[in-house]
Parts: C-alpha cells; structure tokens; sequence
C-alpha cells in the first residue's frame, strides 16, 4: 500500500539534489508519437518542443484533464490514438493501469528516481511512473476577502463558512485530477460518511465546478472567485506572478498528488512512446519546472528543485493512500456518489 507519510514525503523532498544532467539520447529515424498531457499547456508545450530537438522524434500533443484522459484512453481501447499519457494525479492512471490500458515499462530512469517514485512505479506493477508530488491547498484572493470582511480561511472547515456562499471554486472530480484527490482526501480525512457530509455543505459555497483543476486557481487570480482549491504550487506560481493569492496548507491535514506517466497499451509508435517516458523521467525534462516557475516536486534526483517549491516537510501531511483511491471499484463509485449526492444537488 501506498503509505506515503509526512515523513518520508519529507526526507524525500530533502534528497532533490541541484543539477542538470541527462545525457543526449542517440538520433532516432523519423518517428512521430502523441502525447495526451495532463500537466500544464506551457509544460506539455515546451516538453514537445525539447523532446523533438533532443530525439528528432515528432511530438503530437493533445493537453486535457485527467480524468478526461482516462474517459478518452478507454473509449478508445479496441483503436488507441494516443502513445503516452504524460502527466495528471495518479489514481486515474493507476484505474487504467489495472483495465488493461496501459502497458507494463520499466525505464532505465527509475534508479535515478527518488523513493516515493520507485514505489508508486513498483506498486503499478510499472504500468505508470511517478514524476512529480503535488500537495492540494487553499488558496483565496487577499484582496476580495477583505473587501468583504472574511476572515483568511486556515483549514478546510472554514470554507464551510456561510460567508463564503458562492465564493468558491473547484473542479469536477470526474474530468479533473486535481479534485479528484480531493474528494479522496475528504473521504480520509473525515471518514466517508463525515466526508459526503463535509462535501454536501461546501456544495452550498461552491459557484462552479469547473473542467480543469488549473482553472479555479486562475479565477482566483483574476478575482473572479474568492477561495479556489487546488495544488499549492499551481497558487503560488500565480502568487509569483503578482496575483494577489494567498495560499494555505489546511491545518486538518491535506492530501497530495503523485504526478504520474504512462504508455497507453496497443499505441502505434511503442518505441518512441518509451523514449518520451525516458525524457519524462529526466532532468531534461523536469527542469521545465524550474525554468517556468511551477513548483511541483520532481521525482528525479538530479533534477533542480525550484526554489519556491513548497516544502512538505511543514505541511500537515495525510497518509494518503494513492493505489485504493486509484482503484477502479472505489474511483468509478466515489465518483457515482458525488455526482449523486453532491453535485446533482440544489445549491
Ligand atoms: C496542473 C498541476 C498538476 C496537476 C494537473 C492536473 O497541471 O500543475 O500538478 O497534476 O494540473 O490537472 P487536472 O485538470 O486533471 O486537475
């Protein structure tokens, strides 16, 4: 079991070491693969663009959610278009890995990956590899809550605040990975049956249920909603580009994401598809980070580790339990609950 605590997420984070590093892979025939990213449009967009100068290999990319990934990997099981699934939380990938979709690859890169990323690898039989952590947060416009005299929310019960009717914002758990491993994390947080609870009450405060996870933390920005809950290191790399963000680790305890890549089984170009997942677990491509100021952790060792990055080892971390929510019997029926008992609901 994928039990990931405080500490050891920690000690991982500590051993990131600073440098570049991957050796230029050999020239390759002209050869294309597609590539179904669920990281940020600037990530996927840059990684093509190295992996193409690196490989002379064609990179068609596709940027969607991950749960609209898993819809569209399985939907296209009996004619796969896409070779590789780059990026997004785990458990869609793991639900996928475990319904055939994926196929089994052991990259040469895994022993340069920090611990966490051997285990998730390990735990999926290697049908997926970890390549980032992600801690889920809060994060609220300082100067919309002042303007209406609420007090900063520090944990996850405050967004039960009726002050905050409408006021905020996350994504569907079924299109997006990112709320997803929320609805995941209240459900251990709290116990499911205090978790739906939880979740029913906050449908009261929440003003949309948007396609992406990256979404409510740009309509936080932008001021176009209060509070949005999201993947810390997305709100800080707003709050860096002067957005009036604040972001908060709750202080009951938050649930983090294991960025994952995989190989979608029967793909039509299955050596390039392994070469991109190479590249996925270098600091080539894991620099891209850095280099555009988001914040997520990097599995590889020798990838620079942003210096704004949040550090985990002063979060209250839960022990998130990646492989049973990634599960296909407790995915495909948290996610029949929520739409039942949440968001179908009056608000
Ligand atoms: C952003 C974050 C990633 C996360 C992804 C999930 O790109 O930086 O850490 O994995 O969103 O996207 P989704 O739309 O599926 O929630």
């Amino acid at each position: 079991m994928d039990r990931c605590n405080t500490a050891r997420i920690a000690a991982a984070f500590s051993l990131v070491a600073a440098s570049f590093g991957a050796a230029a892979p050999a020239p390759a025939a002209a050869q294309e693969v597609t590539v179904y990213c669920s990281i940020l449009e600037e990530q996927c967009r840059e990684g093509a663009t190295l992996f193409e100068k690196s490989t002379g290999i064609k990179v068609a990319m596709v940027r969607k959610s991950t749960g609209e990934v898993y819809a569209q990997v399985k939907a296209e099981a009996g004619n796969p278009r896409g070779d590789v699934w780059w990026g997004g939380p785990g458990e869609p990938h793991l639900q996928a890995a475990e319904e055939g979709l994926l196929d089994e690859y052991k990259s040469p890169k895994l022993p340069e990956l920090l611990d966490w990323a051997q285990r998730h690898a390990e735990q999926a039989k290697f049908r997926t590899s970890g390549i980032y952590l992600g801690a889920l947060g809060i994060g609220y416009n300082t100067e919309l809550l002042k303007k209406r005299g609420i007090p900063a929310p520090k944990c996850w019960a405050d967004l039960l605040d009726p002050k905050l009717r409408d006021e905020v914002q996350i994504a569907d758990p079924n299109s997006s990975g990112t709320a997803y491993v929320f609805l995941a994390t209240t459900v251990q947080r709290l116990g499911e049956e205090k978790g739906f609870e939880y979740l029913k009450a906050l449908h009261k405060n929440i003003n949309q249920y948007t396609k992406s996870g990256i979404a409510p933390v740009k309509a936080t920005a932008l001021g176009e909603t209060t509070v949005g809950i999201a993947f810390i290191h997305d709100m800080l790399t707003q709050k860096l580009q002067g957005a009036p963000i604040e972001t908060v680790a709750p202080c009951e305890g938050t649930g983090y994401e294991t960025g994952s890549v995989s190989i979608i089984k029967g793909g039509r170009n299955p050596e390039a598809a392994r070469r991109f997942v190479d590249f996925t677990l270098s600091p080539e491509a894991q620099n891209i980070n850095a280099k555009l100021k988001i914040n997520s952790i990097p599995s590889n060792r020798n990838t620079t580790l942003s210096p704004d990055a949040p550090n985990f080892s002063e979060m209250k971390l839960i022990d998130y339990d990646t492989p049973r929510w990634g599960s296909p019997a407790e995915r495909s029926r948290l996610l029949k609950k929520f739409d039942a008992e949440v968001k179908s609901q009056p608000r």
